[in-house]
């Protein structure tokens, strides 16, 4: 029987599943693990966090669903996009890895784009502008402020890729998660041999190239013993969070968008060609579909505005025993209108990505009156994130991709609220699917398509995802939305000075 496993190595913590040959997932565990932050907008791992996480849930899966070690054929991996595993020639880890949200390298990116010959050439050559979390970035940075660890720099991997290392002692990557390190050609799904050079960066710093269900190598001896596993067992190529999600999400063809509120917020649309944002606002990718693209829009802090609400603003409600903070925080929201009588929140606790890519861009309550309480705030904080994803819906229907179905998943989106809301937002049904467990679930259908139990990853999300609810708009909300959006677009111009003054401080 073939059964496979997905791991997704996340920012707060990594996932991994068991799926029975048929899509069911027979077995669940995760691991968390913090996130470093030694300087305001810096973020680190160290990827020795990731592969803990990685050995103690593959076991627990295995050991839950009680199947047979040889019977697991395949491990898909994903990962959050963009980080730096910065590797010396023995196979060290140099330094931690920085993040996909870290925003330290605005110089960097103005580097990028002048060797690049402006901003146009540079999405001539790797499909998007430079932005401060991408990869390439990251490299530059260890170059221009650590000399002594760049001069041991022999590989440069993304997170899920130093697992797969560490699984197989195979360096490699995959088409989708290698588009967000700002090195590849995205439109023939190649490194970037031009830009590479213009950045006098040596191309062996970087792994080999597969599509995401291609096969990149097997389970050590060591490995496998310790995971209950066999060397059977083969290793994808698996995909980024965001196009893992997607595949998870079932979003394998054109016309459907996913709305993902996980740490980051993503908007995601299938394109059968490349197609790129000439503003580049919006990024193109590979998607983890053979020979197809994606483009998205992100909000860096979406669940993770949440998250920071509970844990830094209501952290009695976050400890209090018994508690679900986040069911409270839901139920009080639920109380206050559509529009929070006029209170707004930007989302930019990290920066901002889509459509204002700049790291200065700062989070925000405006509106504040001594009348709003924790609900209005909780709300405020839904409201600002969904209208941050809508910046980037706006930016794809002006493209022309179409969108007749939008799916909301992510761990924000187990709030009925919350998806009530980017519903309302967005004027565009909520779907939800079965399945909610978005990237792991993605790559473990593309570790099946590779172990061969399905021909397309289309076949396999055809047989497995199926829409299980809907949630129509409402009128009111949308109209009382639509009225208040044009407010929200304001907020950033007319702060963003305001910004740049704070940013100075530092
Ligand atoms: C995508 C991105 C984030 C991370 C989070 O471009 O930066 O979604 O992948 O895991």
């Amino acid at each position: 029987m073939g059964y496979t496993i997905g791991v997704d190595i996340g920012t707060s913590g990594t996932k991994s599943l068991l799926v029975d040959p048929d899509g069911n997932i027979l077995s669940e565990a995760s691991a968390s693990y913090p996130v470093l932050m030694p300087k305001p907008l810096w973020t680190e791992q160290d990827p020795e966090e990731w592969w803990n996480a990685t050995v103690k849930t593959i076991r627990a899966v295995v050991k839950k669903a009680r199947v047979k070690p040889a019977e697991v054929q395949a491990i898909g991996l994903s990962g959050q996009m963009h980080g730096s595993v910065f590797l010396d020639k023995a196979g060290k880890v140099i330094r931690p890895a920085l993040l996909w949200n870290d925003q330290r390298t605005a110089a960097e990116c103005e580097e990028i784009t002048q060797r690049a010959g402006g901003r146009d050439e540079l999405i001539r050559m790797v499909g998007n502008p430079a932005l401060t979390g991408f990869t390439a970035p990251k490299i530059l940075w260890l170059r221009n402020h650590e000399p002594r660890n760049f001069a041991r720099l022999a590989h440069v991997l993304l997170p899920k890729d130093e697992i797969r290392r560490r699984l197989t002692g195979e360096l490699a990557t995959d088409v989708s998660d290698a588009s967000g390190m700002l090195l590849l050609d995205v439109r023939n799904r190649c490194w970037s041999h031009e830009l590479l050079e213009k950045l006098e960066l040596d191309p062996s710093l970087l792994a080999p190239v597969y599509e995401s269900e291609e096969v990149t190598g097997s389970l050590r001896p060591e490995v496998a013993a310790q995971l209950g596993l066999t060397t059977d067992c083969k290793v994808v190529g698996g995909a980024g969070d965001c196009a893992a999600g997607a595949v998870g999400n079932g979003i394998v063809r054109r016309g459907i968008l996913t709305a993902s509120l996980g740490t980051s917020g993503v908007m995601f649309v299938h394109c059968d060609e490349p197609q790129f944002d000439l503003q580049g606002r919006l990024h193109t990718f590979c998607h983890a579909v053979r020979g197809k693209w994606h483009m998205m829009g992100v909000t860096l802090s979406a669940a993770g505005s949440m998250q920071w609400f509970v844990d830094k603003v209501c952290p009695d409600l976050a400890t209090r025993r018994g508690t679900d903070a986040y069911a409270v925080l839901n139920g009080e929201a639920a109380e206050v209108p559509a529009g929070c009588d006029g209170l707004f929140f930007l989302p930019y606790l990290a920066g901002e990505r889509t459509p204002h890519a700049d790291a200065n861009a700062r989070g925000c309550f405006v509106g504040l009156t001594a009348a709003h309480t924790r609900g209005h705030m909780a709300r405020a904080v839904m409201e600002g994130v969904a209208m941050s994803l809508r910046e980037s819906l706006e930016i794809i229907r002006q493209l022309d991709v179409p969108v007749r179905e939008m799916r909301v998943s992510g761990g924000g989106a187990k709030s009925p609220l919350w998806r009530q809301i980017m519903a309302d937002v967005m004027n565009q049904a909520a779907c939800s699917i079965q399945a909610e467990q978005g990237p792991a679930y993605g790559v473990a259908l593309l570790a099946a398509v590779g172990s061969g139990r399905f021909k397309r990853i289309e076949e396999a999300c055809r047989a497995t995802i199926q829409v299980v609810q809907k949630m129509p708009p409402r009128r009111p909300s949308v109209r009382a939305y639509d009225r208040i959006f044009p407010i929200y677009q304001s907020l950033y111009p007319a702060l963003k000075p305001t910004f740049e003054a704070i940013a100075q401080l530092h």
